[in-house]
């Protein structure tokens, strides 16, 4: 049997012909078997329609329309489907719904619904799980009222949560019951429900206008050590929002669960938040400085949702950007306030330039609102995440901040409690400012990646310069201009602004700019900020490139003057490897003299830009190399990116031991962003010490031993484990080994670290992994430590044709319970055109594969449009 489905489109969207005025779920929990009661109250909102509702793997045990059972003859039932015909429906004004249905959380390995893990239960609804609890019309813009009664064994589940106000509980003959109570309407992919022996840790947060909110964090006991990072940034999250969106927190109650076994990161149930373990739990012993900067990101981003996605939310799927796209905006917004704003722009722009162009690039290509899905869980992308934030960003920059905020709080008041679309935001965008964006709202509906090229003309005799701009995007050549802004400031030679800087507004194809009172050829400083996720084109000559790096003050633009540099040098060696090139070698020798010698500006003090200047010492990674190539050439862009490192570790030796020694990290760790910095620049410097060195020293081995933080122990570990001397290599992972026995976040690090050892047998140590006992077929972090990091993370071991190979078998295996995991996990399959020729031909050969099996639905969405498109 081959699993498709028919695309939904947003052409065909429809309301929903009933409303729901209260849901009243009862639950009676069993690991094996729960039976969960629906008590839904329905008004029809047309006549003479069916009531359809949505139901996944659900066993149908009564059914009753208002009080009267129906009889199997009265209602149709289908895999997906409950229909009470319109008939049965006919002359009510309103009517209820009795529905009792058996599921199954120990057999759910998809982990859409209610499912087990460890001895916990707990859901995750979004985007269509909930069809997986009671049969309901699982779509977003219809919502209701939801009173949560859960019973089960008090011994089992000690602690029973769902959304909104605990209202009682009580214990009975060895049997607890709990009833919640959501007073905010909501959608069903909003609903959680946890239940099990699980300890809490509670602070609190008093609001803007003075109300207490209680803060209650659950997790598993051995983790109560965990939990004061979460909580420590939910609060700076909730203070932040009320600043900078006037955003308050709205009940009384706020709930965070951690959960080893989770598809995602985290989601934002209404009041009840579950978090993957790996994506809000830190302790130094097991989380690196970057672990601590994600989790207060997540911890935000989730948070943020209460407004942006929960309190206003998604007339439907379509419009996932619409909460996405703002809240990693708002998210973004957070971190540059509370760290570095200069490096936090620079990783996005980092991100976009290498992830999501790759996105758009590939033959996944959407745009940030698709106009069709087969499954909407194949959407949770790079392009409706991270390309919707960026759109959200130009928006904010061509209305300015008092505008925009006029805005979002125009939208907030305005369409609070309801179900909306990207227009309704963007129609509140243009009430706020009085700026047309109808020609804006094309960034919603083109994909791929626009490409900007820059024309520039000097005219001595007018003493003005024209810069043209012309707009394009190689994947949809007949798409309509969009409105791009491009934040420029012209140079003079000796590095000086002339005039003020200018948001030139590219509406057209093509458009001309003219700068007056310019008395030289000055050098453009485009895209400042990165203010447009496009790619652009100019041909900037090294000289340009060192005096932007050497005298703008935009964090971006210095980045990507010296990022340019250094791409063109390493793609120069890339064509001619395995033969130095020449050139090469000097354009990186040059840079890193400016950066390390002369040290331009940089004997930084502030921590924005030490972060900065990590930054820019930074060699671009693999991937990035990768995405600048037509077709990648990947044992030579390994290589020279390897070769690379180890020259300018050994050229530059004496300057980077100095560089970390006047970095030295403080004994007593803490995670805080100026530590974060010292630590982050000190042992950059040893990577590229230990890149250049033959053989390793004693000394990492002994650092690994010392150190008492996770984020040093693990830059010598890696340098352990991958170094091409590879004598340290079984003792360092032997003596981790006992640490990761005692902690699964460790237990992730450790398959990590051999699943990227850069070997072509590495696939058959992979291999040999699946069966060892802290690996777990049916937790996803550990297929995306193991199988993703394999995959995506190690080019040298993956693409070998026993590599792809054993590859698709996990593929295949993991999507036969999991599609979730496994669709977007085959990304590297899809991608299969950008490769060098043999290894293009070995990775559509697997694809074949794929194509000719028994997959999901979610596996055959990917499967087919990369092999049909070009
Ligand atoms: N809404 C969640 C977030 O905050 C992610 C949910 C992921 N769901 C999925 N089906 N992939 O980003
Ligand atoms: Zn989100």
């Amino acid at each position: 049997m081959r699993a498709t489905s028919a695309p939904v489109r947003l052409a065909d969207y429809r309301p929903y012909p009933f409303r729901l005025e209260a849901v009243a779920l009862h639950f009676s929990l069993d690991e094996e078997r729960t039976l969960v009661e629906g008590k839904l109250d329905f008004v029809p909102e047309q006549q003479d329609v069916d009531l359809i509702l949505d139901g996944l793997g659900l066993e149908l045990l009564a059914l009753e329309l208002d009080d009267a059972p129906l009889a199997a003859a009265d209602y149709q039932l289908s895999d997906t489907r409950l229909i009470i015909p319109a008939a049965l429906l006919s002359g009510r004004t309103n009517f209820t719904l009795q529905i009792q249905v058996a599921i199954y959380p120990a057999s759910n390995l998809a982990l859409e619904g209610l499912y087990k893990s460890h001895s916990m239960l707990c859901t995750q609804c979004e985007a269509e799980g909930f069809r997986r609890i009671m049969f309901y019309p699982d779509r977003p813009d219809v919502m209701s009222r939801f009173r949560v009664a859960i019973s089960g064994a008090a011994a089992r589940y000690p602690v029973m949560l769902s959304n909104g106000n605990l209202i009682s509980e009580e214990e009975e003959n060895g049997i607890r019951h709990v009833v919640w109570e959501d007073p905010i309407h909501k959608p069903c992919y909003l609903f959680a429900l946890v239940a099990g022996q699980l300890e809490r840790v509670a602070d609190s947060f008093t609001t803007a206008s003075g109300r207490k909110v209680a803060l209650h964090m659950y997790v598993e006991e051995h983790n109560l050590n965990k939990c004061r990072h979460a909580l420590k940034s939910l609060k700076k999250a909730m203070g932040w929002d009320e600043l900078a969106y006037g955003r308050e927190y709205d009940l009384d109650l706020f709930q965070i669960v951690a959960t080893d076994d989770f598809n995602s990161g985290a989601m934002e149930n209404k009041g009840l938040n579950i978090f993957n373990s790996e994506c809000v739990l830190a302790h130094p012993d097991s989380s690196a400085d970057d672990d601590y900067l994600m989790i207060e990101a997540i911890v935000a981003h989730e948070y943020f949702h209460n407004w942006s996605g929960n309190r206003v939310t998604l007339r439907d799927w379509f419009q996932l950007s619409l909460k996405e796209g703002f809240t990693v905006f708002r998210e973004n917004q957070f971190v540059a306030a509370m760290h570095s704003a200069k490096t936090k722009r620079v990783e996005e722009a980092l991100l976009i330039c290498t992830s999501q162009f790759a996105e758009d690039a590939s033959p996944l290509r959407h745009p940030v609102r698709p106009a069709s899905y087969q499954q909407i869980r194949n959407f949770y992308t790079l392009t409706v995440y991270e390309k919707g934030a960026e759109v959200i960003r130009m928006l904010h920059t061509l209305l300015g901040e008092t505008a925009f905020r006029q805005g979002t709080d125009l939208y907030f008041a305005r369409h609070d409690g309801e179900a909306v679309r990207i227009e309704e935001f963007i129609a509140c965008m243009c009430e706020a400012s009085g700026k047309n964006l109808d020609q804006f709202m094309r960034w919603y509906t083109t994909a791929g990646t626009p490409r900007v090229k820059v024309d520039m003309e000097y005219d001595p005799t007018r003493h003005c310069c024209h810069i043209t701009l012309t707009q394009s995007i190689k994947h949809a050549p007949n798409a309509s201009p969009l409105h791009i802004p491009v934040a420029t400031a012209l140079f003079s030679t000796s590095g000086k602004q002339i005039g003020a800087p200018r948001l030139l507004e590219l509406t057209h194809k093509t458009q001309r700019f003219t700068f007056g009172n310019v008395h030289e050829m000055p050098t453009p400083s485009l895209l400042r900020g990165f203010s447009a996720p496009v790619d652009l084109d100019f041909a900037y000559n090294n000289e340009q490139l060192h005096l932007l790096l050497e005298h703008e003050d935009d964090g971006y633009i210095r980045w990507k003057a010296a990022q340019k540099i250094k791409t063109d040098a390493l793609l120069a060696a890339i064509g001619s490897w395995p033969q130095p090139h020449q050139s090469a070698n000097t354009g990186l020798e040059r840079i890193y003299q400016a950066l390390l010698v002369q040290k331009l500006k940089l004997i930084p003090h502030s921590d924005d830009d030490k972060a900065l200047l990590s930054l820019l010492l930074a060699l671009p990674g693999y991937n990035y190399l990768a995405e600048q190539q037509q077709r990648v050439a990947v044992s030579a862009t390994w290589h020279s990116h390897r070769y690379a490192m180890a020259r300018l570790g050994t050229d530059f030796a004496s300057q980077w031991q100095e560089l970390a020694t006047s970095h030295r990290p403080s004994k007593n760790f803490k995670a805080d962003f100026s530590q974060i910095v010292k630590r982050r620049i000190h042992l950059q410097a040893l990577s590229f010490l230990e890149a250049g060195v033959e053989m390793l020293s004693e000394d990492t081995w002994k650092r690994y031993l010392s150190a008492n933080n996770m984020t040093q122990r693990e830059q010598a570990l890696e340098t352990l484990v991958w170094h091409h001397d590879s004598s340290y290599r079984e003792q360092a992972l032997a003596h981790f080994y006992q640490k990761a026995q005692k902690d699964t976040a460790l237990a992730g690090r450790w398959l990590e670290l051999q699943a990227c050892i850069p070997a072509t047998d590495t696939c058959e140590l992979v291999a040999k992994l699946t069966h060892h006992p802290l690996f777990d077929w049916h937790n996803p972090n550990k297929l995306r430590s193991l199988i993703g990091f394999f995959a995506n993370r190690n080019p040298i071991g993956f693409h070998t044709s026993g590599g792809h190979e054993f590859f698709t078998d996990c593929i295949l295996h993991i999507d036969s319970y999991n599609p979730q995991i496994a669709a977007p996990m085959a990304t590297p399959l899809y991608r299969w055109r950008r490769f060098e020729t043999h290894l293009s031909k070995s990775l559509q050969q697997q694809l074949i594969r794929l194509d000719n099996s028994d997959i999901s639905a979610d596996l055959r969405e990917g499967v087919n449009k990369s092999l049909a498109h070009a």
